[in-house]
C-alpha cells in the first residue's frame, strides 16, 4: 500500500483524521463502476464478496441478519452479549444449516415418532427446513419426510412412517454436488440421502440449496468449501471464551472474532494464543487503534485485525475514558504497520455513509464492521418503533449502561466483570437508528457508493483502492460544501439522509 502524503504527514504532527477530515481524490479511470470487483477478506483464509461486515451487537447481528448478509456476499459476527453460550450456538447453527451442499450430518427421525413430536421439536431448535431422514431404531434409512408430507396430513398423532416417503433416491457416500445435482436433475427427486451400504445415512443432498449452489442466484453468496453460509461469532477472553470456541467449532462456524475494547492486552493474546494452538480457525481480533498494537496482535497469531476504539455511534470511551484515535488515522496507522504480513484489517465504527466505506478502504482496510448503519434493517433483531412520526429500531452500545446490567459479556468486553451493577461505568449510550428496510436494499446502496467511489479512484479491486485512493484533508468549508446546501430536501433520497 503507498504513502496517503496526508495521513503520513498528519501522522507526524501527531494529528489524527477521521471520516469528515478527508475525502479521496479522483483519478484517471478505465473500469466502469458497475465492472469493478468489490471482493476481499475478513481474515487469512475467510473472503468476503462485498467487504461489509455486521457488529457483534444485540440490536444488529443474529441469525437472521447474518443469514441476509451472508447471502448479499459478507459476513455477520453473531454476538455474544445477552445469550448463553447455547444461543449464540444455536444462531450459528441457523446460518449454517440454512443452506447446504451437502449436509454431513442431517438432522434425522425415528419411523415411530409422532408428527406432532417432530413439528414440536423442529419449533423449539428453530429449524427452518421440513426435509428430515426418517430411521428405524437400527439406525438404518427408512424414507424421508419433506414440507409436502407435514402439510397435507391432517392428523399430528400419525407416525413419520405413516406420511413418508418410501421411493428413495440414494447416492453413496463421496457423491460430489456436481453428480447430486444430475442425478436429482434426472430422477426429479428433491433430496438425495447419501448411505453406506448397511443403510447407515452419512450425508444428504437438498435440491432447493443444490440449485441455488450451481445456478446464478448463489452468485452473491458467501459460502464455505461445502457450500454452507459462512458466519463469525464474538468471544471473550480466558475460561468462557475456550468453552464458546469448542461448541462453535464443532458447528463449522468460519470465525472467531476475540471481542474487545482493548484488544492490546495480556488477555486477549493469552486467549488468542490458546485458540490458535487447539483450533485450526481464523481468529480475528480488536480492538486496536495504533500500529504497535496491530503489530503484536499479528505476531501472537492474529489472522485479521479489528480496528477501531471509540469511532463508534453508540460509544463514550473517548469520553469517558478519554482515549482513542480518530478512524482514518487508526485504520492506516495499523495498515501500515501489518503491511508486510498479508493480515488483513476490519474499520470497526463510525461509518455514516457509503462514501466512508471507500474511505476506510483507501486508507487500509480490507473491509468496515457497521453497527447503526445495519442496526435500522428489517433483518436486524427487533421490532419498529414509532417516534414523532417516524420509524426506528433501538440501537445501543454494548458498553453501555442496559447492555452492562443484563450481560455478563457486555461487561467483561469493559473489564468490569466483577463490578457490581451500581457501580457500572458504561462506555456507551442506548438510543435508536432510523429504520431502513430491507436489507438486501440497503446494502445495494452502500456498495453501490462503493463501486462509484472505486470508479472515480481508478481502482479496478479493493486492493487497488488500497493502493491508489489517495486523500485531500478538507476544512469545514470544504465539509459543509460537501453536504446539500443553500436548498430545502424535500424528497428524501434511499441513500442520504441529514440526520444520518
Ligand atoms: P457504529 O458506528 O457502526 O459502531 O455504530 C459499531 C461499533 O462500535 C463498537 N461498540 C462500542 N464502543 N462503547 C464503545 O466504546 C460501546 O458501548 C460500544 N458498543 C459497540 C463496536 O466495536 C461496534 O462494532
Amino acid at each position: 500500500m503507498r504513502d496517503k502524503i496526508v495521513l503520513e504527514k498528519a501522522r507526524n504532527e501527531g494529528l489524527a483524521l477521521t471520516f469528515d477530515d478527508v475525502r479521496l481524490r479522483s483519478n484517471y479511470a478505465e473500469d466502469m463502476p458497475d465492472e469493478v470487483d468489490v471482493g476481499s477478506k475478513f481474515s487469512r483464509n475467510v473472503r468476503l464478496k462485498i467487504p461489509i461486515v455486521s457488529a457483534a451487537m444485540d440490536n444488529v447481528t443474529e441469525y437472521g441478519l447474518a443469514i441476509e448478509l451472508a447471502k448479499l456476499g459478507g459476513i455477520g459476527v453473531i454476538h455474544r452479549k445477552n445469550i448463553s453460550i447455547k444461543d449464540q450456538v444455536s444462531h450459528v447453527e441457523k446460518v449454517k444449516y440454512h443452506l447446504n451442499g451437502l449436509i454431513e450430518k442431517p438432522i434425522w427421525v425415528y419411523e415411530d415418532e409422532s408428527v406432532f413430536s417432530i413439528l414440536s421439536r423442529r419449533e423449539e431448535k428453530g429449524y427452518t427446513f421440513h426435509s428430515f431422514p426418517v430411521l428405524n431404531r437400527e439406525g438404518k434409512l427408512v424414507g424421508i419426510i419433506t414440507g409436502n408430507d407435514f402439510e397435507f396430513c391432517r392428523n399430528s398423532s400419525l407416525k413419520a412412517k405413516d406420511i413418508m416417503t418410501t421411493e428413495l433416491l440414494l447416492a453413496p457416500m463421496g457423491t460430489t454436488i456436481d453428480e447430486a445435482y444430475d442425478k436429482m436433475c434426472k430422477a426429479k427427486k428433491k433430496i438425495l440421502p447419501l448411505v453406506k451400504n448397511n443403510g447407515e445415512i452419512v450425508g444428504m443432498y437438498v435440491f432447493s440449496d443444490v440449485k441455488r449452489i450451481k445456478t446464478r442466484s448463489a452468485e452473491t453468496y458467501n459460502v464455505d468449501s461445502k457450500g454452507q453460509l459462512r458466519v463469525a461469532a464474538a468471544v471473550g477472553t480466558g475460561e468462557e471464551a475456550f468453552e464458546r470456541v469448542a461448541r462453535l467449532s464443532e458447528k463449522n462456524v468460519d470465525v472467531i472474532v476475540i471481542d474487545t475494547a482493548h484488544g492490546d492486552s495480556k488477555y486477549v493474546i493469552d486467549t488468542l494464543k490458546e485458540i490458535k494452538r487447539n483450533y485450526s480457525l481464523d481468529v480475528v481480533v480488536g480492538n486496536v487503534s495504533i500500529g504497535e498494537s496491530a503489530k503484536r496482535l499479528v505476531n501472537a497469531g492474529a489472522d485479521g485485525i479489528k480496528v477501531g476504539q471509540g469511532p463508534g455511534s453508540i460509544c463514550t470511551t473517548r469520553v469517558i475514558a478519554g482515549i482513542g484515535r480518530p478512524q482514518v488515522s487508526a485504520v492506516y496507522d495499523c495498515a501500515k504497520a501489518i503491511e508486510e504480513s498479508d493480515i488483513p484489517i476490519c474499520a470497526d465504527g463510525g461509518l455514516r455513509n457509503s462514501g466512508d466505506i471507500t474511505i476506510a478502504i483507501a486508507a487500509g482496510a480490507h473491509s468496515v464492521m457497521m453497527g447503526s448503519m445495519l442496526a435500522g434493517t428489517e433483518e436486524a433483531p427487533g421490532n419498529i418503533i414509532f417516534v414523532e412520526g417516524r420509524q426506528w429500531k433501538s440501537y445501543r452500545g454494548m458498553g453501555s449502561l442496559g447492555a452492562m446490567e443484563i450481560s455478563g459479556s457486555s461487561r467483561e468486553r469493559y473489564l468490569q466483570q466483577q463490578t457490581e451493577k451500581n457501580q457500572l461505568i458504561p462506555e456507551g449510550v442506548e438510543g435508536l437508528a432510523p429504520y431502513k428496510g430491507r436489507l438486501a436494499d440497503v446494502i445495494f446502496q452502500y456498495i453501490g457508493g462503493l463501486r462509484r467511489g472505486m470508479g472515480y479512484v481508478g481502482a479496478a479491486s479493493i486492493e487497488e483502492l488500497r493502493n491508489k485512493g489517495d486523500f485531500d484533508r478538507i476544512t469545514t468549508a470544504g465539509f459543509s460544501e460537501s453536504h446539500p446546501h443553500d436548498i430545502k430536501i424535500i424528497k428524501e433520497s434511499p441513500n442520504y439522509r441529514k440526520d444520518e
